[in-house]
This record gives structure tokens, C-alpha cells and sequence, in this order.
């Protein structure tokens, strides 16, 4: 079923205001903006899109994200314990899934020691300029503004700034003129030291994204971020597990080199919401060395993204 069958099974005032719909293995996802609508008039409508949706017999599960238009500025942080889990590759790939589901979405890229957004969105070598004393994003892949320490160094040049001036270089970054981008993603470096500790503290995100592989360590350190987090008061949208399950390309059998579940069941433990899962996939890695972003694909991979991006924005909703 398309995005314009599935709009079709809701009442038509509803499918007015339904901006992204999909359906993925039985699970309808669907956005309605809910702007101007008061909480009774909110809930009745989500309960009435699930109804209209979960009467078709092809759709198991319908999830309604409703969004209120809004013109503050919201921060997402994207956190990990430890690099490499692929915390700049979900970064990326949830800004292009919550821009293509109809919200305006830029990024930054806080990783001063390994940005890796430019080449992400196909944006390295370009340097922004600047405009009033602020900086203008540079335009990346899928049309998502972004800024990274790495539009700021010449390339190939190592970053070995100190706390003080990293902390500076990110306030550059977050206060640039981000126009009418409502939702700012924040990826930022591992682990838990001076540039998490100043965003916490100046820049007061929404929400926090973790993400982790399923493994043990990661997941140790996965807590740890949570921790720090929560200690700053930015209430968690969730865990997301990465590189979970791999498909061989040769007979399909599924295998989890990392273990498989880990981060649902830690999520679980630590009573945060499970945001998804991403595969680990071929595709995946050379979509971002190419700077072709998955999620901007109806792959299965995309798929991953987009539902991820719907729970992320779903539980932005619930939180205020
Ligand atoms: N789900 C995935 N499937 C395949 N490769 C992945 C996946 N997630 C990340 N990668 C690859 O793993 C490497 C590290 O990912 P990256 O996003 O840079 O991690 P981090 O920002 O946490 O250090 C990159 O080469 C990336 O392409
Ligand atoms: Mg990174």
C-alpha cells in the first residue's frame, strides 16, 4: 500500500492533516500535524486514525505520531558511550527520515575530533560563510542544512583543540542561522567530557538519543551516557541498538556478530524507551562513505530509519 492508499483509509478531515504515511511489515506509521488542537481534540484523533487504519485487514499495527507545529528550536543530542557505534551515521540518516516525514530538520556535527557529517551529507570541502557574525549551514545531501568542525578545518588537518576553545567552536555551530529549523540533531563526540558537559549546561537539549551496538562494552558505557543525561535533566526519547543482525549477502541467513537484543533488554532495564533497531548493512556503510544517506531510500534500511524517526518524534510529542 502507498503513502495515498493509506491517507485514504482515514476520515478525510484526518487525512487533511496527515503529512507522512507508510506501511512496513503490517505496521502502518502515520504523522497528522496536530497543530491547533487541544489535548481532547488530539487524543480523539489519533484514536480515530488507529481505529480507521487497524480496521484494514493488511495493517496489524497503526502508529499515529501527532505533531504540533511549533517555532521554537528544539536540540536533539545524539550520544554514545564509545565511537564507532555508528552514532553520526543514525545522526544523519534520522535528520533525513524526520525531514522527508515533513520536519525541518538541520544538523551539527560536535565531533571535534572525528566530524564525519560533511562526508555523510556529501558536504566536505565546503565551507560555510558567515553572516552577521553567524555562520550559514552548508546545504548537504537530501537538502538538510548542517555544520560540523569539519566545514571549519582544512581538511586532512588533525583538530587538537583544548575544552575551552572546542566549547566555544560548538556555541558557532548552535548559534548559526538555522531559519526555520525546528529541530536541531546534535551528534556529538563519545563519551561523557567537556563538549557533553557544555551542551548540557548551556544548550539544554530536548531530548537525548543513545545509541549502541549490541555489545557488552557498548553497552556498559551506553548506561554510562544515559547517566550523564539524566543527570543534566534531558529527558531521554530513547536507546536505539545499531548494527544488529547481519543479513549475508550470499544465502540470507541472519547472524548477529555483536549478540542480538542487548540494547532492547538494557533499554528495558533502565525504563527508556527501545527506539529501533538498524541493521548492520553493506549498504548502510557505503551510503555513507558516498554521502547517499539510506534513509533517504524505501530500502529496508531506510525503512529502519524512518520507523526510528517516527518514535523519535512521537515521544517529542509526549514529552511537550
Ligand atoms: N548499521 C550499519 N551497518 C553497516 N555499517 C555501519 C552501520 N552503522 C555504522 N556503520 C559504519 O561503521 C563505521 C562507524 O560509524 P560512525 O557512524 O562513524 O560511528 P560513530 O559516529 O559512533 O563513531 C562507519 O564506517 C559506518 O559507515
Ligand atoms: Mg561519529
Amino acid at each position: 500500500m502507498d503513502e495515498a492508499a493509506l491517507k485514504a483509509l482515514l476520515p478525510g478531515a484526518i487525512a487533511a492533516r496527515a503529512s507522512s504515511a507508510r506501511l512496513a511489515d503490517g505496521r502502518a506509521i502515520v504523522v497528522i500535524d496536530a497543530t491547533g488542537l487541544d489535548p481532547a481534540a488530539r487524543e480523539a484523533m489519533e484514536q480515530a486514525a488507529r481505529a480507521a487504519l487497524e480496521a484494514h485487514p493488511a495493517i496489524a499495527e497503526a502508529r499515529i505520531a501527532m505533531l504540533a507545529a511549533k517555532t521554537a528550536r528544539r536540540i536533539i543530542a545524539v550520544g554514545s558511550g564509545k565511537g564507532g557505534v555508528g552514532k553520526s551515521t543514525l545522526t544523519v540518516n534520522l535528520a533525513v527520515a524526520l525531514a522527508r516525514a515533513g520536519h525541518k530538520v538541520g544538523v551539527v556535527d560536535a565531533d571535534i575530533h572525528g566530524p564525519s557529517v560533511p562526508t555523510l551529507l556529501a558536504s566536505a570541502g565546503e565551507r560555510p560563510i558567515a553572516r552577521d557574525d553567524k555562520l550559514m549551514p552548508v546545504i548537504g545531501a537530501a537538502g538538510i542544512p548542517a555544520l560540523s568542525m569539519g566545514h571549519l578545518a582544512e581538511a586532512g588537518q588533525a583538530i587538537a583543540w583544548r575544552g575551552p576553545m572546542a566549547a566555544g567552536a560548538l556555541g558557532q555551530l548552535i548559534d548559526a542561522h538555522w531559519g526555520d529549523v525546528e529541530l536541531l540533531l546534535v551528534d556529538l563526540p563519545p563519551g561523557t567530557g567537556d563538549i557533553q558537559l557544555t551542551m548540557l549546561q548551556k544548550y539544554k537539549p530536548a531530548g537525548a538519543v543513545i545509541v549502541s551496538s549490541p555489545q557488552d562494552l557498548a553497552l556498559i558505557d551506553a548506561r554510562r551516557a544515559a547517566a550523564l543525561f539524566e543527570l543534566g535533566k534531558v529527558p531521554l526519547l530513547g536507546l536505539v541498538e545499531n548494527m544488529a543482525g547481519y543479513a549475508c549477502p550470499h544465502c540470507g541467513e541472519i547472524s548477529d556478530p555483536f549478540g542480538a537484543g542487548g540494547v532492547e533488554a538494557a533499554a528495558a532495564e533502565m525504563g527508556v524507551p527501545f527506539l529501533g533497531r538498524v541493521p548492520l548493512a553493506m549498504a548502510i556503510r557505503t551510503g555513507g562513505d558516498a554521502g547517499t544517506p539510506s534513509a533517504a531510500t524505501d530500502s529496508a534500511e531506510g525503512q529502519a530509519f524512518a520507523a526510528i524517526a517516527a518514535r523519535v518524534a512521537a515521544r517529542l510529542t509526549e514529552i511537550g
